[in-house]
């Protein structure tokens, strides 16, 4: 009963954002570019702290590059170099890189994730921002309120995104490779790169894969069952061209309001979270629900959630459909070609929610026995461990990021004997 009643708050309050976001509205007020702690108080009530002044905060050092995509979208990477907690001396800083998954940002691994961590344990840590969301809302020619701005899946994400920034981070801390933390989507990216792009398999040392997203033949979430109702076909190119939940004064203020502690409408929050990720964990901590949704939803294209919904509906993980003309004409073939598991060489350990509505158990499973050189499938110790968890549970660090950290520090060490 109560659930249902939430349930349908939620339908009315997502049919609301949709139509923000339909209307291309996504603030353009530089949060990014502010530094100055003084200078944020005025701002306060209405944003969030930016990125790199949380970090600041937590008294780590912060960088905030810019990096340029072949196809012109200019991205936001955030690093925390090192930390006055580790071994100034440490000679060797293995680069490790986090990328975010749908409507996440930079932002979420430094809320309760793993970053702070493992820049205490002595790695340069690299923050990713995937095109399209409130830090890389940039682009050499195009705005984002045209419609060509939009025309965007995760599979540019893993082509053109992944490409530039993995560059840019090797060249940049003089690097041959690096770890690879990917998130959800982050994880999707990354089996993009690695068949399309063969050859930077030799630029990931070891892939760590939280909730992995391929394979999509068995998730339960209600926000994917959703995408089979989208229309398919020419039409989509219209439909599906713009922004997704952009993180805007008109999506996370309210939900921000909305989810303050003692608020009544704080089963809104939750449910919203459940919906897509699973229910019930019990590792939702209240108290943190404002600041999540200061942050979250950090904005992406439509047409990621489409191509998502396309997974669903074929049971296979395979490029965009834009319907048999078009596909014809980009493909040669009336249906997408299939990302090819063959030429991923890379080591990945994947860590599977037994909760998690999105990323499910039997699709991680299939997943696992594509990848040519899988080394570890891990399950959480919990049995509600949902998506959201991986991010946001109040045991996250003993559940997960620990095991993150055990994960690369074995490879780096094993390694490192073998030279
Ligand atoms: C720092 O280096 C010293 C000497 O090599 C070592 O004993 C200590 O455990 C290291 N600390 C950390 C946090 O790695
Ligand atoms: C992985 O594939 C790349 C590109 O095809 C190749 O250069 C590299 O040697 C391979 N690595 C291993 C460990 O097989
Ligand atoms: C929930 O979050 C608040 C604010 O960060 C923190 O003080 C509190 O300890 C957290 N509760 C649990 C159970 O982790």
């Amino acid at each position: 009963m109560r659930r249902s009643f939430w349930n349908l708050v939620l339908f009315l309050f997502v049919l609301i954002l949709i139509q923000k976001g339909v209307a291309g509205d996504i603030d353009d007020n530089n949060i990014e570019d502010k530094t100055d702690l003084a200078e944020w108080d005025k701002y306060k009530s209405k944003y969030p702290l930016p990125m790199p002044m949380l970090v600041m905060q937590h008294g780590y050092p912060v960088e905030t590059h810019t990096v340029t995509t072949d196809d012109g979208y200019i991205l936001t990477l955030h690093r925390i170099p090192y930390s006055d907690k580790s071994n100034k001396t440490e000679v060797t800083r293995p680069v490790v890189f986090l990328q975010h998954g749908l409507l996440c940002s930079s932002v979420d691994w430094v809320i309760m994730g793993p970053a702070y961590m493992l820049s205490d344990a002595g790695y340069d840590v690299w923050l990713g921002n995937a095109r399209g969301n409130v830090y890389s809302s940039k682009h050499k020619t195009l705005k984002t309120s045209s419609s060509k701005y939009w025309a965007f899946s995760w599979h540019e994400m893993g082509v053109y995104d992944l490409p530039a920034v993995i560059d840019y981070i090797l060249e940049n801390a003089e690097e041959p490779d690096l770890y690879y933390v990917g998130h959800s989507m982050g994880t999707t990216m990354f089996y993009v790169l690695t068949s399309i792009k063969p050859q930077y398999n030799t630029k990931i040392r070891h892939m760590v894969a939280l909730a992995p997203v391929a394979y999509l033949r068995n998730t339960k979430s209600l926000f994917a069952a959703a995408t089979r109702y989208m229309p398919k076909g020419m039409i989509t190119e219209l439909l599906y061209n713009r922004p997704f939940f952009p993180n805007s004064k008109y999506v996370n203020w309210p939900l921000r309001t909305l989810c303050k502690t003692g608020a009544v409408t704080q089963g809104l929050c939750t449910n919203i979270l459940f919906q897509i990720g699973g229910f019930n964990s019990n590792q939702i901590n209240q108290t943190m629900l404002p600041i999540i949704f200061s942050y979250f939803p950090a904005g992406s294209s439509l047409k990621s959630w489409a191509h998502y919904g396309q997974l669903i509906r074929s049971g296979k993980f395979r490029q965009y459909d834009f319907g048999i003309v078009r596909n014809l004409i980009k493909y040669g073939n009336t249906k997408p070609p299939e990302y090819n598991f063959v030429h991923i060489n890379s080591s990945v350990t994947l860590i599977v929610g037994p909760n998690d509505w999105l990323a499910s158990l039997e699709d991680a499973g299939i997943l696992y026995n594509s990848l040519p050189n899988p080394t570890e499938y891990y399950l959480v110790h919990h049995p509600e461990f949902n998506h959201f968890d991986f991010l946001w549970a109040i045991d996250v660090k003993t559940l997960v990021n620990n095991k993150v950290l055990e994960v690369l520090n074995h490879n780096f060490h094993n390694l490192n004997l073998v030279n």
